[in-house]
Parts: C-alpha cells; sequence; structure tokens
C-alpha cells in the first residue's frame, strides 16, 4: 500500500525509501513566492498536511507544471511526487522537495461549468455552517480530528471489553418490545400510509411482521439474554429514539454501548463503568496527542488536564437522595441558582447535573438509587419499596454520560412491576423466561458514545461529532 501522509511525516530523510514518495491529498493551501510554491497537502491520516515544495527554476517549463500549479485551488485532489527532505520550515522537520504533481479531478476557485466554488476555502467556517454539508465537512481540520477519536475510541471499547472475558453481541436493530418505556419510539412499517390517511385504526395484522414493530431503543433486553448464557457480553451499535429534543446532547440515531453481566451487583457494575471510561481517557490521552491539543487549544481551554484529572482520580459516588439534598441547601442558600426547584421524586435537571458535577465534587460523580417512578420497569427494588439499584454517571460539561442498573432477577417482582404499570406481559413472555429458568443476579449499563466523543473532544453540539447526525427535523 502507499504511504499516508501520516507515516510519511514520521519518517526520515535519510532512509533509502525516502527519494521518489507519492504524496496522495487534497490540497489546503498553496503558496507562491518568487520562482517557489509550496503547497500543503492533507490527507486525513493525521492532523497535521505536509508541505511540498515546487522550484519552477528547475522545471523550466518542460512538463506543464506551472500551468497545473497555477490551476490549483483549494481542495483540488492531488498526486504529488518527490523526494522527502529535512525541512528549513518552523514546525514542521520534513517535507517534499516536489518534481511532479497530478491532478486527479478539479476544485475550481471560480465558479466553472455551473459548478460553484469549492465551499471549503482557507478561512474559518461555523460549525453551524458546516453541518449543512456533512459530505465535505470531514476534510475540515475540527471534523478530521473528531472523527480520528471517535474511531480510536471505537477500537478502545472494543479492547476494554475483550480484555475482561465479554462477548461482542449484534442486538436487533428492528423489535417488538419497548426497553426503555420511554414511549419514544420510530415506528418501522410497510403498510401504505397513504391508505391509511382516511383516519383509520392501522390493523397491524397485516403488516410486515404481523404486529407492530419499531427501531430499537436499547439492545439492553436481548443483552440479558445472552448474559444468561455467556456471562459477560456487550452490544455497540445504533440505537433510535424519537425524542423530540432539541438540544446539544440528543440525537434521533445515535450509538450505544452496552455490557451486561451476569452475577454481578450494582457496586461492581459501577466499578466497572468507572474502570472503562478510564480507560477511553487514558487510551486518547496516550494516543492522540496531536488531536487533542488541537481541541484543548481550539474547542475548550484546559481540556486535556480535565481529562488526564478524571482519568486518575475516582468517582464520587453519591445516592439520589443525597443529590437531592444537597441541590435542596444549594438552593436554599441562593434562591436564583435553579430554574427547576429541586425536590425528590423529580428528574435531575440537566442545572442539577452540572452543579453536582462542577460546583460539588468538581468531576464526575455516580448517583445511584432513584425513586422507582422515574426510572424503567426492569430495575432492581430496592428494601426500601421506593427506589431502584439505578447508576447514572454524570460528568462535568455533560451531565449524563452512561445509565446502568442492577436488573429485577425475581419472577414475582418483576411480573408485580410490570402490571402495576399497565404492560402487556403478553409481549414480554421471553423475557420474563430469562427469571422462570436460571435466573441470576446481572446488571448493566449504557454508554451513549457520542456523548463520550463529546466529552473527550469537549464539543459543544453532538451532532458535530457523528458523520451524519439525525435529530428532529434534520435529515440532510
Ligand atoms: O439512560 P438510557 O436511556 O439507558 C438505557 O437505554 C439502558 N437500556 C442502558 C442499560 O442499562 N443497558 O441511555 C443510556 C445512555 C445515556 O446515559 C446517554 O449517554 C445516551 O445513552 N443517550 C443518548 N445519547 C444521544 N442522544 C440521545 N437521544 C440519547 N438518549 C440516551
Ligand atoms: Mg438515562
Amino acid at each position: 500500500m502507499f504511504p499516508l501522509i501520516k507515516e510519511i511525516l514520521a519518517s526520515n530523510p535519510s532512509q533509502a525509501d525516502s527519494s521518489g514518495l507519492c504524496v496522495r491529498g487534497w490540497v489546503r493551501t498553496k503558496r507562491d513566492m518568487k520562482n517557489l510554491v509550496f503547497v500543503e497537502v492533507n490527507d486525513g491520516s493525521c492532523f497535521r498536511s505536509i508541505q511540498c515544495t515546487f522550484d519552477l527554476s528547475k522545471d523550466e517549463g518542460k512538463t506543464g507544471m506551472a500551468e497545473t500549479l497555477a490551476a490549483l485551488g483549494t481542495g483540488a485532489s492531488v498526486e504529488i511526487t518527490g523526494d522527502l527532505v529535512p525541512s528549513p520550515a518552523q514546525g514542521q522537520t520534513v517535507e517534499i522537495a516536489a518534481s511532479s504533481i497530478t491532478l486527479t479531478g478539479d476544485a475550481p476557485g471560480e465558479e466553472k461549468n455551473g459548478i460553484p466554488p469549492y465551499p471549503l476555502q482557507k478561512k474559518r467556517h461555523s460549525l453551524e455552517f458546516l453541518r449543512e454539508m456533512p459530505q465535505l465537512r470531514a476534510r475540515t481540520n475540527t471534523l478530521g480530528a473528531v472523527m480520528r477519536l471517535r474511531s480510536r475510541l471505537s477500537w478502545a471499547v472494543h479492547q476494554f471489553f475483550q480484555d475482561r472475558g465479554y462477548q461482542y453481541l449484534h442486538t436487533p436493530i428492528i423489535t417488538g418490545s419497548d426497553a426503555e418505556g420511554a414511549g419514544a419510539m420510530f415506528r418501522v412499517t410497510t403498510l401504505d400510509l397513504a391508505a391509511l390517511a382516511g383516519g383509520k385504526k392501522p390493523d397491524y395484522t397485516s403488516d410486515f411482521f404481523g404486529r407492530e414493530s419499531f427501531l430499537t431503543v436499547s439492545g439492553q433486553l436481548e443483552a440479558e439474554a445472552y448474559a444468561a448464557a455467556l456471562s459477560r457480553v456487550y452490544t455497540f451499535g445504533p440505537t433510535f429514539r424519537a425524542e423530540n429534543s432539541n438540544t446539544a446532547r440528543h440525537l434521533a440515531e445515535f450509538w450505544m454501548i452496552e455490557p451486561e453481566t451476569a452475577f454481578f451487583r450494582l457496586p461492581e457494575n459501577m466499578a466497572l463503568a468507572e474502570d472503562f471510561l478510564r480507560f477511553c481517557l487514558t487510551t486518547i490521552l496516550n494516543e492522540c496527542a496531536e488531536d487533542l491539543a488541537f481541541f484543548d487549544e481550539r474547542i475548550e481551554r484546559g481540556l486535556i488536564a480535565g481529562l488526564r484529572s478524571v482519568a486518575e482520580t475516582p468517582f464520587v459516588h453519591l445516592s439520589y437522595t443525597d443529590a437531592v439534598k444537597e441541590l435542596e441547601k444549594a438552593a436554599a442558600s441562593k434562591t436564583d441558582l435553579f430554574e427547576f426547584k429541586p425536590c425528590w421524586g423529580a428528574d435531575l435537571q440537566s442545572e442539577h447535573e452540572k452543579f453536582l458535577t462542577e460546583e460539588l465534587v468538581h468531576g464526575p460523580v455516580i448517583v445511584t438509587d432513584y425513586p422507582k417512578e422515574i426510572k424503567a420497569f426492569y430495575m432492581k427494588m430496592n428494601s426500601d419499596g421506593k427506589t431502584v439499584r439505578a447508576m447514572d454517571v454524570l460528568v462535568p460539561r455533560l451531565g449524563e454520560i452512561i445509565g446502568g442498573s442492577e436488573r429485577e432477577e425475581n419472577l414475582n417482582a418483576l411480573e408485580a412491576r410490570m402490571e402495576s404499570l399497565g404492560m402487556e406481559s403478553g409481549h414480554y413472555s421471553w423475557y420474563l423466561d430469562l427469571r422462570r429458568y436460571g435466573t441470576v443476579p446481572h446488571a448493566g449499563f449504557g454508554l451513549g458514545f457520542e456523548r463520550l466523543v463529546q466529552y473527550v473532544t469537549g464539543m459543544a453540539n453532538i451532532r458535530d461529532v457523528i458523520p451524519y447526525p439525525r435529530a428532529a427535523g434534520q435529515l440532510p
């Protein structure tokens, strides 16, 4: 395979194979200085571009190089051959003394043949502007760095779980069950919507699966079945939520990692979540220094120091009841601190999460034992009959990054809970089988992958950390 720019930049000009190299990529900038032309080429393999220097006085118009270079605009795709030499310029150790250039396509600097100029000229573009062109935005410094970190993090996820005896499980995308009970699911149907427009209730028995079906909101229930066979499993796949929340941390389509562990109770589950997050941060700190330095400088000042401190410090644990007490105390001492008054029984708002992580503990906090009313049906009840063995991991800047729990493994308790919520137990009979046959204590959690990428990059909007964001009203 031909070398990537990352490899060329890391090699040594004195090596035997440093002459006659070919650089392939896209032009970032071009500068002229008398007979010298400097072209910066980037191929996305690393943050840096490589400088290719053309000496036109040596070419003397023989190869048409001057004409090609004159026509070269930002975004042009090129193949440049030359020798790797030490660079006299600041900020780079090597450059290419170029001897030939081929344009593999076109990148008009001005409107040509009805094609508008390349939209990403050399200047800073707003992230909102870039969001309108997901097909081109990966060619910018910011999105390129995000996607490299995203890729490395995906690998870290597999490394972490595979090294601990977890089997990678592919759970279905299309499902008949609502795993979270949040009621925000996308319907999957082959029924003719136009024919139904008359206002009649659709007959789902004539639909593709003979019953109602949806895109999954979580692979957890299926993962529980496999944890009861393979002991330790994890999923890593797309999940869907039709939440109409237009926030900087919600997507309609996002990737989730869900480990599920047989014979685990809540404390072991919390320790796993903490180890997992720390492993991800350490990997990125050790292996993506160049991209991280960019985020630290341009996106979120102090990012690296913050991540390092989280990677090294044990997380604070707080019960929901204690968290609410702290919030009430803070609200009493400063009346306009919160828009939403904290009160036992209500979900924590993002302003409350922000206070807990950024003001109270100055780092991540795991909140446990939430009121049963605000959590999903499958969570294990505590002996108080009011709270469940839930855990949310909250981090500064972002709030909830992980949600999980110990599961109710007792058949009678689970049936009673489902009945009190009015759930159709017929649909969940397969799930109850796991409690009928060889039931064991077990626990798991879900990490929103884009929230993790947001956290390590400092990117403010979740739509800028996934290649093609899908959110309410947005399908470019
Ligand atoms: O807290 P959630 O809803 O938990 C579950 O789905 C459980 N089944 C997980 C489990 O125990 N196996 O979602 C888990 C995580 C959240 O903490 C958040 O990071 C992320 O998924 N998440 C979203 N990320 C982006 N956009 C959305 N709309 C999200 N909703 C949840
Ligand atoms: Mg949650």
